[in-house]
């Protein structure tokens, strides 16, 4: 008698333990598009930013989110915003580099890292002419 009463506490044990395991795989396959969702990245919308001024060969313009260039050339921006914790960078006509105020990483005009403890370079961005009459330029953040 005691042994038949064993195998079926051993039998509700077995499929208690089962029930267990199918409510958190059912809890985990619920869960799972839950955390996709939280994961998704919207991509950021692209903002434009105009500079409505002339600048010469050889100028710069120091927006507070860019740098602007004006090489002989061609025109380009990069990002003001440092790449090892966010400072924003200021740029050293003397020496010809954007160089961070906080921890001193340099970078050059195209935006390489060269020096400091920034391990990126910075972001470029695109940069158009604004409008027919050249006065000016839109850049892309
Ligand atoms: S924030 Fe620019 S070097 Fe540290």
């Amino acid at each position: 008698m005691d042994s038949k009463c064993g195998c079926a506490k051993d039998r509700r044990k077995f499929f208690m333990r089962g029930w267990d395991l199918l409510k958190l795989v059912a809890g985990l396959t619920l869960l799972y598009p839950l955390l996709q969702f939280i994961r998704f990245h919207v991509p950021k919308a692209p903002r434009y930013v105009k500079v409505e001024k002339t600048l010469l060969a050889g100028e710069v313009h120091l927006d507070p989110d860019f740098v602007l260039f004006v090489g002989q050339e061609k025109v380009w921006a990069v990002s003001r915003i440092c790449t090892h914790l966010g400072c924003r960078l200021h740029f050293s006509q003397e020496e010809n580099l954007l160089i961070c105020p906080c921890h001193q990483s340099k970078f050059t005009p195209q935006g390489k890292r060269i020096a400091g403890p920034a391990q990126k370079d910075l972001a470029p961005y695109g940069v158009e002419a604004l409008g027919d009459d050249g006065k000016g330029y839109v850049v892309v953040i």
